[in-house]
């Protein structure tokens, strides 16, 4: 058996570190593509490195682009690798453009597509994440979801066969990172890195991120919501995503209540969860590590794929009426909760994942 993995973005590089890994341990032979889509070393190289992610055989360097041209740019390099390796199956993560380009190229040479974060839906396809993710859906073989929610999800578009309910590959990660002896070494950086930026290491701040196109799209809204989280009590700490901070260079400055930084690595950026008093984001790989460690979160949508968490504690939805913000915050109770987590599994969904695909592949094999 052989499996191609493809991954382009930051999320997919944490999502497919456990998994490569026991592909190790059983000694399958595994293929990794990086699309490129995320090519700066702190979106890509540092994530390899940390979480000891094998180096990818194929570098596909695609880069950015509009939608349509890096899309089309990774299917027409990612086919010619297919055929030349010839997988069993082809693995896919999450919803980004390296998701599709991957699924859609191996479905049209008919290799079987497993999809891993299969089943999430906001149910807004204004986004281009939930265009990805239903698109790919439709046209894998194996569909592995995160929480039983996306199960129901599949089922109501009518996909019953080949779905398994392995939970979240976040919450791996994040189970065996979260410790102290591991996030003690990068402490004494990330305290550091608070005195360089003019912050005393025992503030009390909020971690805010804001990346997606809805929302840094549209210059109005974006400046809307950072004067308005400029007016708070507490500073906001903002690893800024290279986009945002290419397009909105010259006006990021005349806030002086947010300090702007650069992406961080994994375990830093998990520290800086532990260490904050509040999220503020729009990214669902955030706010799933605030919610593994209790932390209240400001969910800047509209909607999210993770209702689960609106019933559990302290996570409000705020679009367009960002004004909100000040009152939310000033309700919130600021005790470190305990949520009940169990729907995003037992921190060991990457076995799960690798057992359903031998099984899946050697089912086929006896077909065949
Ligand atoms: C992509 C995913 C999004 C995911 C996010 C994680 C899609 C449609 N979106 O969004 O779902 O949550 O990754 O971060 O696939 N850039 C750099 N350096 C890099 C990468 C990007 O400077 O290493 C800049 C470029 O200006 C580029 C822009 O960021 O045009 C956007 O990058 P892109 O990969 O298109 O989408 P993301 O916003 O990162």
């Amino acid at each position: 058996m052989k499996v191609v993995t493809i991954v382009g973005a930051r999320p997919q590089f944490i999502k497919a570190a456990f998994v490569s890994r026991e592909f190790l341990i059983r000694n399958t032979n595994e293929v990794i593509i990086h699309t490129g889509q995320h090519y700066d070393h702190n979106m890509s190289g540092a994530f390899f490195e940390e979480l000891s992610i094998p180096a990818p055989k194929y570098n596909l360097s695609i880069g950015s682009g509009t939608h349509a041209n890096q899309t089309g740019s990774m299917m027409i390099e990612i086919e010619k690798v297919l055929l030349i390796e010839k997988p069993s199956v082809v693995i896919v993560y999450g919803d980004t453009n390296s998701t599709l380009a991957g699924a859609l190229s191996a479905a049209k040479l008919n290799i079987p597509v497993v999809h891993v974060e299969a089943g999430l839906r906001s149910y807004n396809m204004s986004m281009p994440e939930e265009v990805n993710r239903v698109l790919v859906d439709h046209i894998s073989s194996l569909l592995l979801t995160i929480t039983p929610s996306s199960t129901l999800n599949l089922r109501r578009e009518g996909i019953t066969e080949n779905v398994t309910y392995t939970g979240d590959l976040m919450y791996d990660v994040f189970s065996e990172k979260n410790r102290d002896a591991e996030l003690q070494t990068v402490s004494a950086h990330l305290d550091r890195l608070l005195s360089s930026i003019g912050l005393d290491t025992s503030v009390e701040f909020i971690l805010l991120t804001l990346h997606r196109q809805e929302i840094t799209g549209d210059v109005k809204s974006f400046l809307r919501v950072l004067n308005i989280l400029n007016k708070l009590e507490m500073p906001c700490l903002f690893p800024i995503h290279p986009r945002t901070k290419k397009l909105y260079s010259d006006d990021l400055t005349s806030f002086n209540n947010l300090y702007f930084i650069d992406p961080l690595p994994y375990s830093e950026m998990l520290q800086m969860t532990r260490q904050c008093k509040l999220v503020i984001t729009d990214s669902g790989g955030l706010l799933r590590e605030a919610f593994f460690l209790g932390k209240p979160a400001i969910i800047v949508r509209s909607e999210t794929e993770f209702p689960e968490m609106l019933d559990n504690g302290d996570y409000f939805l705020v679009y367009n009426n960002f004004e909100k913000i000040t009152e939310i915050i000033s309700k919130i109770s600021f005790l470190n909760q305990s949520y009940r987590t169990d729907f995003f599994g037992d921190g060991y969904a990457h076995k799960r994942i690798v057992d359903s695909i031998v099984e899946f592949v050697s089912n086929l094999e006896k077909e065949n």
